[in-house]
């Protein structure tokens, strides 16, 4: 259970959010134009309960409710998306003008971030064009936003739109290409690059990456299963942050990307003004078992040259993920070892768990140990900027439908009634013990 010690004071201007995503929560599906996620959720099997995400939580006509919502937790800031395929229907950015304009009226900070998954359907990471593409869609938004929002999230987790949506499928658009899928990634980081540099030419000086990231733990000292674990450490992690921060692929890696990678690494790692951070849940893993496993509902492929194991000895939410707090502050003390003055100040971006409930008490206990385990991080010198939970509605859990709820809001999906749960309440105290 969650102590009633309090917890530590964050350093001042630390900034305390939520965060959510367009595809995941809007609806008003016929005013845009189709992402790779409507299709994907049109093929029968794809999706846990059948479902799709063509209503969501309504945000795009209850938003005010929803801004409401956010005034009263009494958040700094609020991580949302902007849904490229809404941007580019007509009149598609008059809705996030709206919602910057409110979110600014009730005192919160917007934070958007300018892909999360949903991409248009006629697109495809697999071409590098679609990397331009990505960076006049940027160009475009920050020449209606920017004058008022002033934060800014490129892409959220390439790691995870590479790996489940190109390499094993359980995520739109649904490849299995394992390895072959790594021009993703490199195409989704050079988008990146690209979208600083358009950022950065219309006067955005606060820019930031949303990056997931965990510690891997081997299972066991035998020397294969700390080979395979090092080989999902550099996947997860390396991969992704070796390019934004130091310029270069981890060794191996850029034989294995398309184009001229040297020349790209240049443009990946353009600076950036913080380095954003989606922390669920540490992975256990071992050498490769010879056979397929399904684990936490993906399936994973007997040739991949690791296996995914059980953590045991924790409790595990909803969703069947570990509940382990002090490995956030591992998580922080690794990339600070790893990276040094090349490290950015750190936000947490996302950080929470599915539980079903008003009283979600588990929901409570699982943050309030993040929180704490983040303050330790704070004390052993990460420059830790701000923190973001995941979510504050109730919403379409990609593959798993709405079958998992990660809001401090409960959403009935049948009458989109908004009920806050105990965990908005707890904090929604938090924040205001941490001002007052
Ligand atoms: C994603 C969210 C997702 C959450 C929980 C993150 O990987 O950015 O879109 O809902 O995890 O699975």
């Amino acid at each position: 259970m969650a102590t009633t010690n309090p917890i530590p004071r964050f350093p001042a201007g630390f900034l305390w959010g939520v965060s959510t995503s367009a595809h995941q929560i809007e609806g008003a599906v016929d005013a845009r134009e189709p992402s790779v996620w409507d299709l994907f959720t049109a093929e029968p099997g794809r999706v846990r309960d059948g479902s799709t995400a063509a209503v969501a939580c309504d945000h795009v006509h209850r938003h005010r409710e929803d801004v409401a919502l956010l005034a009263d937790l009494g958040v700094d800031a609020y991580r949302f998306s902007v849904s490229w395929p809404r941007v580019r229907a007509e009149g598609g950015l008059d809705f996030y003008n709206r919602l910057v304009d409110d979110l600014l009226a009730a005192g919160v900070r917007p934070v958007p971030t300018l892909f999360h998954w949903d991409l248009p359907a006629d697109l495809d990471w697999l071409e590098r064009d679609t990397a331009e593409r990505f960076a006049e869609h940027v160009a475009g938004v920050v020449a209606r936003l920017g004058d008022r929002v002033t934060k800014w999230i490129t892409l959220n987790e390439p790691a995870e739109h590479t790996l489940l949506g190109h390499a094993l499928g359980v995520h739109a658009p649904g490849r299995t290409l394992l390895f072959d899928a790594l021009p993703v990634a490199h195409h989704q980081l050079l988008a990146h690059g690209l979208a600083v540099r358009a950022l950065r030419a219309a006067g955005a000086f606060d820019i930031g990456i949303a990056n997931s990231h965990g510690p891997t733990w081997p299972a066991s000292d035998d020397e294969a299963d700390v080979a395979a674990a090092d080989f999902y450490d550099t996947l997860l992690n390396r991969l992704f942050a070796d390019p934004l921060l130091l310029g270069r692929y981890p060794e191996g890696v850029g034989e294995l990307m398309p184009g001229d990678v040297e020349a790209d690494l240049k443009t990946i790692a353009e600076p950036i003004d913080w380095y954003g951070i989606n922390y669920y849940a540490p992975t256990r893993v071992g050498a490769p078992q010879g056979a397929e496993i399904e684990f936490g509902g993906v399936r994973m492929p007997a040739e991949l040259p690791f296996s995914v194991r059980e953590i045991e000895g924790y409790p595990v939410t909803d969703f069947g993920w570990p509940v382990v707090p002090e490995a956030l502050t591992e998580l922080l003390a690794l990339f600070h070892g790893r990276y040094g003055d090349q490290l950015p100040p750190v936000v947490i971006t996302e950080n929470g768990c599915a539980y079903e409930g008003l009283d979600d008490a588990d929901r409570i206990t699982y943050l309030d140990g993040h929180v704490r385990a983040l303050h330790r991080a704070v004390e052993a010198g990460v420059d830790v900027r701000g923190y973001f939970v995941w979510s504050l509605l109730d919403n379409f859990e990609w593959a798993e439908g709405y079958g998992r709820r990660f809001g401090l809001v409960h959403v009935d999906f049948g009458t989109q009634r908004r009920t806050p749960k105990a965990s908005y309440g707890w904090y929604r105290a938090l924040l205001r013990e941490q001002r007052g």
